[in-house]
């Protein structure tokens, strides 16, 4: 077994767990965010910086690697993990939502899926037994199921279509999958808003009985109570001593009142491209560094944090690196944006623990803004 989760808590009072996921590469304490890195590097961040945060676990796209450098010449590396010198554990996405999201030209057929290369235009087929030999080859601890993510809205007749061939799909990847002893390969429910859609495809692949969950659809552009909802009746359909992964989420908000609905694992571009741009995530909420009031602000970006960032640099400096486009400044805001959801995630696990997640909820909305009118 690649994978092995252990539920040490769960919350009396939400849906709540504390969990520890054992891979090849380490033990993950959760419910835990998982900072992407998409071409096999954590956009400005060294795997030594990476690791000095406190991240365990990173994720990788299957789609992008494939096109570049190409999976064989990783394969070759000895897989991803040597290729980037990351000792950590790495879980690659499958592809399923990269070919909906970057390309255009697609065609969906039982078979697999038809596309355009996005960067090239050349002609691409992806199927649930080539993005599993590709996942194969990359070799992370935990790969994914090749899915189908449709877009929000989706009609229900072609909701429940799709969650029929991404349950089909999934079946075809669970046979394809060469190194069940080393890699875990993880389910992908689907079924947009609909609740006996989403009951239909937990029901299906629950019944494949794969080493753990993902919530798929959601973070596509639907209202955050919808998304709530949806967590809502489904993670209980899901096994319990089995991980659950919440897909392409990382707003702070949206973690804690994940984890209150018994997500596990969180990704997210989110914080990482916010903070190329001059985005900050601090304790009262997001600080656009840009902006020309910090010109002579000599405060370090949260006065609450503690990383390297934040004990030796004002906002005013990172707001002229930002500003001139120096790599440094992108450096900067993106190891503070890391490690703010790192330690979010690290109070939320001790807030768990101590039986204080709903009063953690308030305090930090408060904080953050977020119960402002
Ligand atoms: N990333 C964010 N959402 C999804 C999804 O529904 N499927 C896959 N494969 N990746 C995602
Ligand atoms: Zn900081």
């Amino acid at each position: 077994m690649a994978i092995i989760f252990e539920l040490l808590k769960e919350d009396s009072q939400t849906g709540a767990r504390l969990g520890r996921l054992h891979t090849p590469h380490g033990s993950i304490d959760t419910p835990v965010f998982m900072p992407v890195g998409t071409l096999a590097t954590v956009k400005t961040m060294s795997p030594e910086e990476l690791n000095e945060i406190g991240a365990r676990i990173l994720l990788s796209n299957t789609y992008h690697l494939w096109l570049r450098p190409g999976e064989d010449i990783v394969e070759e590396a000895g897989g991803l993990h040597s290729f980037m010198n990351w000792n950590g554990a790495i879980l690659t996405d499958s592809g399923g939502f990269q070919v909906f999201s970057l390309s255009d030209m697609r065609e969906i057929q039982e078979e697999g899926v038809h596309f355009r290369n996005h960067l090239s235009g050349e002609k691409l087929f992806l199927s649930p037994e080539k993005s599993i030999q590709i996942q194969n080859s990359l070799g992370a601890d935990i790969i994914m199921a090749f899915d189908e993510c449709p877009p929000y809205p989706a009609e229900y007749d072609y909701m429940k279509q799709s969650v029929e061939r991404t349950s089909r799909w999934a079946e075809r990847c669970l046979k394809a999958h060469r190194r069940p002893e080393d890699q875990g390969l993880f389910g992908i429910i689907q079924g947009g808003e609909y609740e006996d859609l989403r009951q239909q495809s937990a029901r299906d692949l629950v019944s494949l009985d794969f080493p753990g969950y993902a919530v798929g659809g959601l973070s596509v552009g639907e209202p955050k109570d919808v998304m709530n909802k949806v967590l809502e009746f489904t993670t209980p359909l899901l096994p319990k001593n089995k991980p659950r992964y919440l897909m392409g989420v990382g707003s702070p908000d949206s973690l804690i009142d994940g984890a209150i609905r018994g997500i596990d694992m969180f990704d997210c571009v989110l914080p990482t491209r916010i903070a190329r741009n001059g985005t900050c995530m601090t304790s009262t909420g997001r600080l656009v560094v840009r902006n020309a009031k910090y010109a002579r602000d000599f405060r370090p970006l949260d006065e609450h944090c503690d990383c390297y960032v934040c004990r030796n640099y004002s906002r005013a400096y990172i707001r002229h690196l930002i500003k001139a486009n120096e790599i440094f400044g992108m450096r900067l805001t993106t190891y503070h944006n890391l490690y703010f959801l790192v330690k979010l995630m690290e109070q939320v696990r001790e807030a768990i623990r101590e039986n204080r997640l709903l009063d953690f909820r308030e305090q930090f909305f408060e904080q953050y803004g977020f119960n402002k009118p």
